[in-house]
This record gives structure tokens, sequence and C-alpha cells, in this order.
């Protein structure tokens, strides 16, 4: 069966492929008289029904389905269990007949690709009833549920179990289903109602009805929409295994991470996610470095809303086309969080409000960054450093990976190959450049007694991950000499150690920034020493479809202990747990905003912590996959994100890093690294011709630093996505669901980058609206909306769009951001049809700690409509703007030449502007930042 499973996620690759070639071959050998509908909802598509996995013929016979079931097998299951309802009753490899009906479910063959062959029966013995009516508390509602039957999949079922639905704001719905007689793993995140009673006017209603087992719905009150229905399959909770399937009102679905998904919007044909945080270069289905069970899903009517899964346990999900889906978790409780949007923006403004808001990164952090396994040497390093300033190519902050470390061990430099790095760290940061360390969690245990203080003083005080007796730490083996040992981070005295350390080794090399990497805890065994021990916590009776089929592979045994509990509850936090702690040592440590970058995360780290998608390869599709993955962060509530810039494993080539640099310029976290033993790729290392390119991109990037700033503002504020997907401002365009090779800066600015090589063109597909070209100002056509056009990308170019009715902050580049904050600002107003655009501005000093809180901010809201720009300076708390200015405006979409133009009261003499016939106005001009900027447009009638 498990042969079976993954051959059949090979054959869900190739219908995927087979789809978006449009093409559909009509042949079956299924007689109308035969055909069982696929599809008996209205609204059947051919693109909805191959989703589901079925045959679609058009036929002029009466009543027969255009979209039916592929399979005569179907015909005879015995069962009214159609294909796409079912829900698999043998999750675990090696299904047989036998061993799926001794669980009373049925087996029967399907040719549906990857569905079970072994599913639960309609009439299932598996579920919960209540036993009373639903209580109502304070908060919501409270039902106590009883097991019905004896019948089970892992055994240890527990029964009876609480339910608890909570109406904690209006948008925000929790159901959390938990052991009322003993206390079973939480995760320790902490998301409280805004007040102690049920909120009033919510955008939802539930409804339980108690069927021969509960079934629970949740429903959108404006439109009736179901957004959560526990019918289909009933509900598992036992010491182990804990189950519930819910039905979803659409397939357009997205979200589930850490995943290299092959498309943003996911493939509903019965494919499972397994979640558990690894060591783990990025590949198609396989559980990656951090864990987040939420999602997003567009109903039928464009609202959308998301639910987060609170559970730290390793755990899948499939989803199913029904369409449906099935979380299966071995530990914790089942805790979901409901929000209601209704438009994906709304709904990861409620789940960040929930979770934690992304922090506001440095403003520095927003310039391009460098960075490589193994230099080598400080030479190396000094000499790349140096080409990159002979091209004048944008770079604010240099990385060190662990070759800056004395044989790998953390808070330590190596003195003879990096010999005089704290000088010339001083040097860069001289020159408005910044330097961000690498730290790893695991710190060696063998070094001679009396040399090495980080593990001295961790031993003192006793903040390792212990063995299963909880007193003898858990020993392993990574980079540094020797075997280490594992810093609890979920014990507060850790954050102590590591914060003393942190501080104390600014004063060895003066760091702006750290990256904790390796900690999902990666350890090179399986298991620490001397192996796991054979029980039923490091070899749970279900293991999640996660790589390697183990827990404790290249990390540490399930059974091992941290202050919150057992690393079988707690391995997936590791990450997290670091997150905080390194985020207030670094404040500490510099009295700056921090920087913290992160590999592993989990649910609310990006309060903490930005994240780059790990050891990719230098592979054209990985660039695709780079603005799934990124697109899909900023739904994580993680938007300061990207990938490494051309790869990093395997060497890259010239176009290919080429490619990766222009569309790397638009990450939010733009840095190109690169694997050890690979070629050079830094952008000056291919020659003059690639710097001048990349210069000229990152002279973009860094043009529109204040729109990205502002941008992250917003995030940080109301917790809006930096990037978004088309879909998030066109949701009513259905082509925009499926759209992850162009993505959007904000509301106002996409990016359309080459994704193959040799191209020197690409598709792109413009939804309704005004959009201008970047380069030229130029309008797109209106007979270009709402389809694919292919739009000119030479090698020096990438393709990039304004969108009509916004207004964007800009900035004067230079090749820090230390120069660049000095110059002049500009506005890119952006007119749409109606003649109308807004933007903002948000400015501070960049790098302090809360200034937001303590208001040294500016915060300036342009509105421009009748030929009139109006300035509202909502915030003037930072005097240094005084001394800042406007030189630049374009206006675009500007139906003809005004005859003059009024700035702040005076005419603006010809020779300062410039109007083209595409509609775009260019004005030069010199006003101060820190007054109102208004200007009008006029017209002798
Ligand atoms: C793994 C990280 O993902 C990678 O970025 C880093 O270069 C290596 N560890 C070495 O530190």
């Amino acid at each position: 069966m498990e042969r079976i499973k993954r051959l059949h996620v090979f054959a869900v690759m190739l219908a995927v492929l087979f789809q978006s070639s449009g093409s559909n071959i009509c042949s079956t050998t299924i007689s109308e008289d035969l055909r069982r509908d696929c599809h008996p909802e209205p609204g059947a598509t051919e693109a909805a029904c191959l989703s589901r996995g079925c045959r679609w013929c058009e036929t002029s016979s009466l009543n027969v389905p255009f979209c039916f079931y592929d399979s005569t097998e179907d015909a005879a299951c015995p069962s009214d269990v159609p294909v796409q309802k079912r829900v698999d009753c043998h999750p675990q490899p090696d299904a047989s007949k036998e061993k799926c009906e001794a669980k009373g479910c049925i087996w029967c063959s399907t040719k549906v690709p990857n569905a079970p062959w072994c599913y639960f029966p309609a009439d299932d013995p598996y579920g919960y009833f209540a036993t009373e009516k639903p209580q109502k508390t304070s908060k919501g509602w409270r039902v106590m549920l009883t097991k019905r039957d004896t019948m089970s999949l892992f055994g240890n079922d527990i029964s009876p179990v609480a339910m608890d639905v909570e109406f904690q704001t209006n948008d925000r719905l929790r159901f959390k289903i938990y052991d009322p007689n003993s206390e079973r793993f939480e995760v320790p995140l902490k998301i409280q109602s805004s007040s102690a009673v049920a909120a009033a006017d919510t955008r939802y209603d539930i409804e339980f009805i108690n069927h021969s087992s509960l079934q629970f719905k949740i429903i959108r009150k404006s439109s009736g929409t179901v957004l959560w229905d526990t019918s289909l399959g009933d509900l598992i909770f036992s010491k182990q295994y804990l189950q519930i399937s819910t039905t979803v009102p659409s397939t357009s679905v997205y979200g589930f991470g850490e995943h290299e998904h092959l498309s943003f919007k996911h493939n509903m044909n019965f494919v499972t996610y397994g979640m558990f945080t690894r060591d783990q270069s990025p590949a198609p289905f396989a559980n990656l470095y951090g864990v987040h069970p939420f999602y997003i899903c567009i109903e039928n009517d464009s609202n959308a809303h998301g639910v987060l899964f609170l559970n730290s346990n390793a755990q899948d999900v499939t989803l199913s086309p029904n369409p449906a889906l099935t979380f299966r978790t071995i530990g914790g409780i089942l805790d979901f969080f409901v929000f209601l949007g209704p438009t994906p923006e709304n709904v990861i403004q409620q789940y960040t409000e929930a979770i934690g808001r992304p922090h506001l990164p440095a403003y520095w952090s927003l310039g391009f960054q460098l960075s490589r396994w193994d230099y080598g040497s400080i030479d190396v390093l000094k000499k790349t450093v140096a080409r990159m300033q002979q091209y004048d190519i944008p770079y604010d902050v240099q990385h060190g990976d662990i070759d800056y470390m004395e044989r790998n061990l953390d808070f330590t430099y190596d003195t003879e190959n990096y010999s005089g790095l704290p000088e010339y760290i001083r040097q860069l940061k001289k020159d408005g450049m910044h330097y961000v360390i690498i730290l790893d969690p695991f710190i060696s245990k063998d070094e001679a007694p009396g040399t090495y203080r980080p593990y001295e003083l961790g031993e003192e005080m006793g903040i390792w991950v212990n063995n299963s007796d909880g007193i003898t730490p858990a020993v392993g083996k990574a980079w540094p000499p020797g075997d280490s040992v594992f810093p609890d981070y979920t014990n507060p005295k850790t954050a102590d150690w590591w914060t003393q350390l942190c501080v104390e080794f600014k004063n060895v090399l003066d760091y702006d920034g750290l990256w904790i990497d390796m900690n999902e805890p990666a350890n090179f065994g399986n298991g620490q020493q001397p192996g796991c021990a054979p029980n039923d916590i490091n070899n749970p009776p279900y293991v999640p479809r996660i790589t390697s089929n183990s827990l404790a592979w290249k990390t540490l045994c399930p059974d091992s202990k941290t202050y919150l509990g057992s690393h079988y509850n707690t391995h997936s936090l590791f990450g997290w747990s670091q997150t905080a702690p390194t985020f207030y040592a670094t404040q500490k440590a510099t009295g700056k905003r921090a920087f913290v970058l992160s590999r592993s995360t989990f649910v609310g780290s990006g309060k903490y912590a930005g994240h780059w998608l790990g050891d990719n390869f230098s592979h054209w599709k990985d660039m695709h996959m780079s603005i799934i993955g990124m697109m899909e962060f900023n739904l994580f509530g993680i938007p300061y994100i990207g990938a490494d810039i051309c790869g990093f494993n395997l060497d890259t080539t010239y176009e290919l890093c080429l490619r990766w640099m222009q569309l790397g310029s638009f990450y939010p976290f733009s840095r190109n690294h690169n694997a050890k033993g690979n070629k050079e790729q830094d952008p000056a290392v291919f020659g003059a011709e690639f710097a001048a390119i990349s210069r000229s991109t990152l002279l973009i990037r860094y043009t529109l630093l204040p729109y990205l700033y502002t941008l992250f503002f917003d995030s940080h504020v109301h917790g809006n996505t930096v990037v978004r997907g088309l879909m998030h401002e066109f949701t009513s365009d259905l082509q925009t669901h499926g759209i992850d090779k162009a993505f959007l800066w904000g509301p106002a600015f996409m990016i359309a980058p080459v994704l193959q090589e040799g191209a020197r063109s690409v598709d792109v597909y413009f939804p309704e609206a005004s959009w201008f070209d970047y380069y030229t100002g130029d309008e797109v056509p209106t007979s270009w909306h709402k389809k694919y056009v292919s739009v000119d990308a030479p090698l020096d170019k990438i393709p990039l769009f304004l969108r009509g009715g916004y207004i964007l902050p800009t900035q004067t580049p230079a090749t820090t951001t230390t120069l660049s904050r000095l110059n002049p600002f500009g506005l890119i107003i952006a007119l749409n049809e109606e003649g109308k655009a807004s933007g903002m501005l948000f400015w501070d000093d960049g790098d302090s700690i809360d200034s937001i809180e303590n208001e040294n901010y500016f915060l300036a809201k342009y509105t421009f409509s009748e030929g009139q720009l109006r300035t509202t300076i909502v915030k003037n708390g930072y005097r240094a703007v005084d001394s800042l200015t406007y030189n630049k405006l374009q206006i675009l979409g500007v139906a003809s030449r005004p005859n003059t133009i009024v700035l702040n009261g005076k005419v603006i003499s010809n020779e300062n502007l410039q109007y083209q016939a595409s509609g775009k106005l260019t004005l030069q001009i010199s006003a101060p930042l820190s007054q109102d900027l208004n200007i009008i447009l006029q017209y002798n009638i």
C-alpha cells in the first residue's frame, strides 16, 4: 500500500502537469449509463472536475454527467461513500483488506490517484456523541462527548472528551476538544479573547447536530456558507492519535507549512503534508524546518476565512477533493481558531492579531545582503566585499556563516583564518554596512576543562535538553568537534544564559544581528547517544507522513525532556522557543532593534524573527518555489522572508544567477547565500555586465524601500501581508487564485520575474485595474486586462508594474541604506480610471527599539483626486525628517498636459516639469518632507 501511495503522489504530480497544459483527452471505457456524477453540485467545469481526479467528457445525452468517476471498481464498492469523500481508515503503511475490515472500515480499490482504499463507512463507528445538550458558558458553549463504540484505530481512546467553543471576537472563533479528566500538552502560545465574555455580534453561527455522532458546523452568517463541517469523518481522540475531518467550501485552499509546495493554491487530490520541524533541504512533500498548521480558503463567493490548528506534535493533513481536510496529530489537543476575514488581508490581520504581529525590521535589513558558507579566509571575504564596492552594487549587510567560528564553536571566532575580523567588521560598519553572525544551538561538551565558557556556564546552570531521565543531558553530534549538548530554550534560565553570552560576545565581534540556524533542532545522528529506547513515545503507533518515517531522524529522541515537557510535544517548538530570547538578547547586546533570522519557525515566530527558505538548489524551478514559499510565509505572519538568491546547493550558472538576482531584489529579505564548496556567486563575481544588471535592479529596490518599509509598518501595526499573491487583491477573479509566478508588494507593485532558462519574455496576467509599466510609466492597454500577455524581458530586465490607485513613496537610491536614507524622497502617483490614488509614508530612524510605541516617527498620508495631491501628516514625531526633502514626483495616467501646476501655493516653472504623451508627468520639486505637500494640476477651461 505504501508503494501504491508513493506512486499516487507521482501520479498526482503528473495530473497537475497534465491539467496545466489545458488539454483534456476524452477517452473512457465507462459507458454513459454507468457514469457516476463526480460533481453533483452546480458550477462543474473541466478544471474543477479534473482537480477532483475525475474524468470530463461532454455529451449531448440528457441527464448524463460530464464529470464522472474514472473507475469501474468504484461502482462496485460496497458503500455509499463516494471516492471524493473517503477518509483514510488506515493512514499508516501496509494497509490490507483484513486489517481494514478488522477496524470496521471498508476496503475498496480505486483508480483515483492517492485515494485511500481503506476508508471509514458512512455510518462509521468511531465518532463521539453528546450525552447532554450543549451548555452555555461565559465565552460560548461546552459540550461533553462520549465515544460511540469500542472500535479503535490505535487504541487508548479517551472518553468522555469536552468541546469548548469560544466566541473570542466577532471575527474569531475557537473550538477546543480536550480530555476534561487529565491534562494534555497545550502549545504555550497564549491567544486571548479580547473580552471575558462571548463576542456578541459575530460574523459566524455554529450548529451542533446530534445524529448518531455529533456534527459541528461553523457558518458564515452573511452568506450561509458552511466553513467547517465535521460530518464528513468522525472524531478520534486517543492517547497518541487524534483526528478530525471537515469539509471546506471550495478548493481554493492555501497554506500549511513548511513545505516546498508545487503550487500556491493546493492540489486537493488526496495530498498529504506532514508537519514536524526537520533539518531538510526543500523537496516536494518533505516536512521542512518549520511548522505552520494554518490555511486560508477562498469561498465560492470570494469571501475568505483562515483556520489555525494550534498543535505542535508531529502531524499531517490530507487535502481531499470533496473538498475536505483531515487533520491527524499524535499528541496535544485539538485546538482550532477560525478567522472570518472576509478578505484574505483581513484574515491575515486577524490571524496575526491572535498569534502576534510581525516585528518591524530594521531599515538596514531591507538592504541587499551577502553571505556564503566558507569564504575560506578573511582575505577572500575582503576581496568579495571589494568587488561589490568596485561595481557600486547596493549592499548593506554581510553575513558570517559558521566558518567565522573557531572549529565551529559558538561564541568564538577563528583567529587564524579570520585574523582581524573584529577590526574588519568595524571598518564595514564605518562604511555604513552591517554585520550578521550565525549561531547554532549545539554546544560542544568536549573542549578542555576551563576553556569553553558557553558549555561550562550552561552546565552550571543546568539548561540542557535532558535524556528521558530528566537529569542527564542529551548528547548528540553536530558541527563542533566532539559531542554536543542542546540548550533547552523552553527553560527561562536558558534565556539568561544565552543573553549573557550574546551580550559578552558583542564585545568580541561587533555584530548587528543574529542568524539562528539548525534549530529544528538538528543533530547528525538518529536520536542522541546511544539511540532511542524502544517505547511508545519514541515509536508511536502512528507516525505522521514525515520524511524517513521516524521522529528521531536527524534530531533528538522524542522521549528527551525539556522544561515544558517531553520533546515528543516540544520538538517543533525548539526554534520558536529560541527566537524570543534571541530577539531580546540582540536588543540588549546592540541597544538597537533586533535582527533575528531563524531557520526553524512555528506559529507566532514572526513577532521576533524573519526566515529564509533554507537549503535550496541552484535550479530554475527553485526560483518559482521561492515565490510560493514567500507568499506562504506572508500568510504565516512572517513577512520578512526570502530564499538564498542564486541557490544554496550546487553550482549556479550565469543566467540562472542573474535572473535570480532580479527576482531576489524583490524578496523582502534579499540575500545571496551559497554552500561550502560551490563556485562563487556574489553579483560582482560574474563580471561587468552581470554587476551592472544586478546593480540596476537593486537600485530599483532601494528606490522603493520607503514603500517596502511602510508596508512593514502596516504589517507590524495592522498585520497586513507585505508580499502577497494577486489572489489577495483580486479575489473575485478566479484566474488569480492559481497565480504563483508573479507577486505583489502590498496592493500596488507587481513583480513578474523570468523563471525559465533562455526566456526573454514573461506571460503576465493583468487583473482588472489600471497598470503602468514601472520603467516607462506607460499604461498597460485595457485590452490586456484579464488576460495573459507576453511582456518583453531581455536579460537586463525584470518586468515590473504599478497599479493605478496607489501612491508609492520613493527615495533616491544609494549603495547602502545608511546613505540612501539621507537622500530626497519622491512619490510615484499611479492614477486609477477615476484619476484617484492614495498611499502613505512611514519613516523613523530605522533601528531604534519601539520607535512607534515611543511616538518617534513620521507618518504622512497622501491622496490624489480631481487633479490635486493632498498630504495629511498624521504623526510628526521624528525630528530628523526636518532635514529631508521631496525632489521628484511622477504622476502616471494624466490624461493631458496641465497648463499650470501649483506646488504648495507656487507655480512650478516649465523647466521643472515634463509631460509625455503616454500620460506621465514628472515634476522636479524641492519641498520639505515635514510639511504638507499639496499640488494642483490646473487646466484652462
Ligand atoms: C545550514 C543552513 O541552512 C545554511 O544556510 C548554512 O550555510 C549551513 N547550515 C552552515 O552553517
